[in-house]
């Protein structure tokens, strides 16, 4: 978590502001952590020097303008693609970096869909390309060695030897979907930029990660460079993406409307500002080199399925982690865990998880739990007893591991000891240990290049575990963060430990004092008192920040030589991007980028994918710790590829309406990005919730694949039983979920073996449909369940759209009445709280599963099955059975379900069998009451036909399928 750094003494208590709102049960506002009486750090260690980002520079030198371009020569068809030289078709401009006087282009077409474009500096050979290139072992590449016919490609590649130019297009349409023509290409050693023509108005998403609405805009700035924020807006974040999809729509000969998309797919994770204008895109990047795939789709999610096959199908989940989770920031103690798990389970709202924040480590260090409030005793206990009522817990694990302090024998930390003997950590470029600071005091970062470094992680969880069972892990500060600028604690790590530069929350001086928007309105007093605790605050910083002096101008400058290549400027490129951190600065609450790896590597260049290669030596971990089983990772930062390892959630949000609607483009981007294990902290992280927000986001969450309520310390307590409204609406959402794990379990499987994903943006389910193209305030879950949900607050109803046209049937989930298209209209839908609008599309059959407290208990419950017919009278589902969670499957089992002509048809495949019996068979869309209802050729009594819904319910097939609903196929008819 990152906290926003506020200044000023109050005697404010949130805790009336919470029994205000009518909260149900005792514990108000968390109190604060009693500080240790350690030192704090001077808060100017995270002051960087203040940069003018290029973007924001009225003077900037304009590349295109100054800089020759290249010329190509030697062009030459080889197997799968062709090749040339480039030259420098001037004098050297050198305008922010050093010219490459000579490049190769390589492309390469295929496999089918996909054509690679590469440049990169000439005579470098293959596979020693030094920083210019990522390993394949960092990230995945997208075309190996593949010797693809190009005639059989959609996609085309022509190129304009002087000046060089190049674009690609779609064969079938001639449509130019990429091209550079009067633009040049600029290759520098710190800087590459190349523009593309785009259409006018044209439809762009991806780019992440962003807190932005799901279309971007034709006049916006995308940065992209690993950082520790609190999710501001349209700013870059903690995962870096560099890929986006294209979506136009055309007008057929017959007068239709078709949409044609492709992706296009950057592989290169230095820092960058991609600048989209009216008419073109930009990609600047300040290092590496032009690795661009193109996908030819046509369709969004053919787009999307093939980057996910390209940068790694996503790791499937095991089932529990399905299920609902609960968080905080400020759980003091293991009787706290227990108070929560309790309670949910007296409110009868289901708990699958209970996390921890670094509330239980010891001093904030890594892999140790506080001996006085979490001791081992009663905390080993307590997780024997959630384990044997199958539930879970899942604690918060740091990046940086604390340095302990030399002149103290009493504050030994073994694991940092081994690490040290590893050779695990990151360096100055002297080879002195880069030391930075963060929740523990002066800490060190692993380097996943040096050797030993794998051994030392495995061993330390495996260690751990043996104290702590946890059963995932969560990845956080892994961008990576740093609370100072530099090797800040070098000459200083005898003064460990040390508190970080700024105040938490709860601290004197930092009160939780936000409330989400409208609070005002519903709890006039209680925002009026905070109003003033507001002003005040407000009139200190501002003090504080006209008493602070200038931020540092000078910083030792710090250069690398390498082989054929001038020297760079690590820590300050010359093109600054327009980072969010104060002063532009990329050492600010960073490890900095002259932090060396064993290898020789520099964070330089490997910044953003710090928190990958964490991620894939935590996977491996956990492969370890249990063995044959799908490991667990949520993590924070994340790039191209971490999809198959871990989830992700979406950091640190704030309780406010407009974070609840953002969550929902925040979560299609990731199903864009390969990683649709994603949530976001429901109820809001940072600042105050409310009864209403958090009782309309518990049921907006139910929805998405991670589902999880997390809060930051000492804001007011926002479990789902803290509030009567919000345990009902919690209750009914969480119903529907459960309810629904088979086919979310089953979306997954889809997404784990063809790159399909779980959460949808409505425009991916009908392509052709041009209203739908920035629709982001309701979505769908799979192609069956659409989402419409309130996202403003004091409405009562929404709105919503229901595309598919005249022949499309919406089903209600809660009545089964149908409703047809509405032709690119919003429809006002009521949505009094508690409600949240789900529709089931016509033409599908979901397997559901009577829901329980825990996944585990809901696995062994009986089924039902819903059929939602289309207006042809037809529908189609699937199934996919396995244990839930080994890695490797001994037996599954995958289900058809077939509707047509009045007959459900049930086939499967595979060996899993399992024993619950078949409650229920619903079809919904049966116009006029059958005569007979039979079963195989057994005929069946219970059944009822209602008129006004046209639902058909046939219930009392325990009997039939006594040896489990899906061990058998079966047939249903209604003649
Ligand atoms: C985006 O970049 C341009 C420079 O190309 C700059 O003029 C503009 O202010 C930037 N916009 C934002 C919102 O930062
Ligand atoms: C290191 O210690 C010195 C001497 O106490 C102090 O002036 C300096 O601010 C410290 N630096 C950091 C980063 O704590
Ligand atoms: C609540 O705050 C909003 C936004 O500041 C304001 O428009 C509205 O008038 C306020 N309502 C009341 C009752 O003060």
């Amino acid at each position: 978590m990152r906290i926003v750094q506020i200044t000023i003494a109050s005697a404010f208590l949130c805790a009336g502001a919470a029994a205000a709102q009518g909260a149900t049960t005792t514990t108000a506002a968390a109190s604060p952590t009693s500080w240790r009486s350690i030192p704090t750090l001077p808060s100017d260690v995270n002051r960087g020097r203040k940069l003018l980002a290029n973007l924001e520079d009225p003077n900037a030198k304009d590349a295109q303008k100054i800089c020759p371009g290249y010329t190509a020569i030697n062009v030459r068809n080889c197997p799968g693609g062709l090749s040339a030289r480039l030259v420098l078709a001037g004098a050297n401009c050198n305008v922010y970096g050093t010219d490459i006087d000579q490049l190769d282009l390589r492309v390469s077409f295929g496999p089918e869909s996909r054509l690679n474009v590469r440049i990169l500096p000439a005579e470098i050979p293959e596979g020693q390309e030094s920083w210019y290139d990522t390993k394949e072992d960092y990230l995945t590449r997208t075309v190996k060695g593949v010797h693809f016919n190009p005639t059989d490609s959609e996609l085309d590649f022509r190129l304009n030897s002087s000046p060089f130019e190049f674009s690609v297009v779609r064969k079938s349409t001639d449509d130019v979907l990429f091209s550079t023509k009067g633009s040049k290409l600029v290759f520098e050693n710190q800087f590459l930029e190349f523009r593309t023509e785009l259409p006018e108005r044209y439809n762009l998403y991806g780019l992440g990660e962003v807190m932005h609405s799901i279309r971007l805009g034709n006049t916006y700035n995308r940065t992209l460079y690993a950082t520790d924020v609190n999710d501001p807006l349209d700013e870059n974040l903690y995962g870096s993406h560099p890929f986006y999809y294209e979506h136009r729509y055309a007008t057929l000969k017959d007068g239709s409307r078709k949409g044609y998309a492709h992706g296009v797919y950057l592989r290169n994770l230095h820092g960058q500002d991609i600048l989209l204008r009216e008419k073109s895109l930009t990609w600047r990047t300040i290092g590496g080199m032009v690795d661009l795939t193109f996908y030819s789709g046509p369709t969004p999610a053919e787009v999307i399925a093939d980057h996910v096959r390209a940068v790694g199908l996503p790791a499937m989940q095991q089932y529990w982690t399905l299920g609902f989770h609960q968080c905080r920031w400020g759980y003091h103690n293991v009787s706290d865990l227990k108070d929560v798990v309790e309670a949910y389970r007296d409110f009868n709202i289901p708990l699958e998880a209970i996390w921890s924040d670094i509330d239980y480590m010891d001093q904030y260090r890594d892999w140790t739990n506080d001996p006085v409030t979490y001791g081992l005793k009663t905390f080993s206990a307590f997780l024997d007893k959630i384990h044997a009522d199958g539930q879970h817990f899942v604690p918060i694990f740091d990046a940086a591991i604390y340095v302990p302090n030399p002149n103290n024998a009493s504050d030994a930390y073994p694991y940092y000891d081994a690490g040290l003997a590893a050779d695990a950590y990151l360096k100055n470029p002297d080879g002195s240990l880069y030391v930075g600071a963060v929740w523990p005091g002066f800490t060190v970062f692993p380097d996943w290049s040096s050797p030993g470094t794998q051994d030392w992680w495995t061993d330390s969880f495996q260690k751990w575990y043996k104290e702590v069972a946890y059963d995932g892990i969560w990845l956080d500060m892994n961008e990576v963060s740093s609370f100072c600028v530099g090797s800040c604690g070098s000459k200083n790590i005898t003064q460990n430990p040390v508190h970080p530069p700024f105040s938490l929350p709860g601290e004197r001086g930092n009160l939780i004092l936000d409330y989400p928007e409208g609070f005002n309105n519903t709890n006039a007093t209680e925002a009026a008192g905070v109003a003033a605790e507001i002003e005040t605050r407000n009139s200190a910083n501002a003090a504080k920040a006209a008493s602070a002096g200038p931020s540092p101008t000078s910083m030792p400058f710090v250069s690398q030589v390498l082989p054929g290549v001038d020297v760079r400027a690590i820590n300050y490129p010359p093109y600054a991007i327009d980072h969010v951190q104060n002063g532009h600065d990329l050492a600010v609450h960073a490890v900095s980028p002259n932090a060396t790896h064993s290898d020789g590597s520099l964070e330089y260049d490997m910044h953003s994918l710090w928190g990958h290669l964490e991620i894939g030596a935590t996977y491996k971990s956990l492969l370890k710790v249990f063995p044959g089983k799908r490991p667990f990772v949520i993590s924070r930062s994340t790039v191209p590829g971490t999809g198959a390892w871990a989830g992700h959630w979406g950091g640190d949000n704030a309780s406010k309406w407009l974070y609840m609607a953002l969550s929902i483009p925040q979560a299609l981007s990731f199903s864009m990005f390969g990683i649709p294990m994603f949530g976001v902290d429901t109820c809001g992280f940072n600042g105050n919730t409310d009864m209403e927000l958090c009782a309309r986001w518990m049921q907006l969450s139910a929805f998405f694949p991670f589902y999880r309520n997390h809060n930051v310390l000492s804001a007011i307590s926002q479990e789902a039983y803290r509030w009567a409204a919000v345990a009902d609406a919690s209750r009914t959402a969480m119903a529907i979920r459960y309810t629904l794990l088979p086919y979310m379990y089953t979306l997954f499987h889809h997404a784990h073996t063809t790159g399909a994903t779980v959460m949808r943006a409505l425009s991916w389910e009908y392509p052709n449909d041009e209203s739908l193209a920035e629709i982001d305030r309701q979505f769908m879950l799979g192609p069956a369940i659409m989402v419409a949900p309130v996202l403003d607050q004091g409405a009562n109803y929404t709105n919503a759209t229901f595309p598919g046209g005249e022949n499309e049937r919406w089903y209600d989930w809660y009545t089964h009445e149908a409703r047809n298209a509405s032709e690119g209209k919003l429809v006002d839908l009521k949505a009094p709280l508690g409600h949240i609008p789900v529709f089931i599309r016509g033409g599908n059959i979901l397997a559901l599963q009577h829901p329980a407290y825990t996944t585990a208990e809901s696995r062994k419950n009986p089924w039902d099955v819903l059929v939602a017919l289309d207006s042809e009278g037809d529908a189609y589902g699937d199934l996919y059975l396995d244990d839930g969670e080994s890695l490797v499957q001994e037996k599954t089992a995958f289900i058809t379900l077939e509707a047509t002509n009045s007959l459900l048809n049930v086939s499967r495949k595979g060996q899993w069998t399992s024993t619950e019996t078949l409650s229920s068979v619903t079809i919904l869309g049966v116009p006029k009451k059958p005569n007979q209802i039979t079963f195989g050729k057994a005929k069946l009594g219970k059944w009822s036909w209602r008129e006004n819904s046209q639902t058909l319910e046939v219930t009392g097939l325990e009997g039939v399928t006594k040896g489990g609903a899906w061990s058998k196929e079966w047939e249903l008819s209604w003649k």
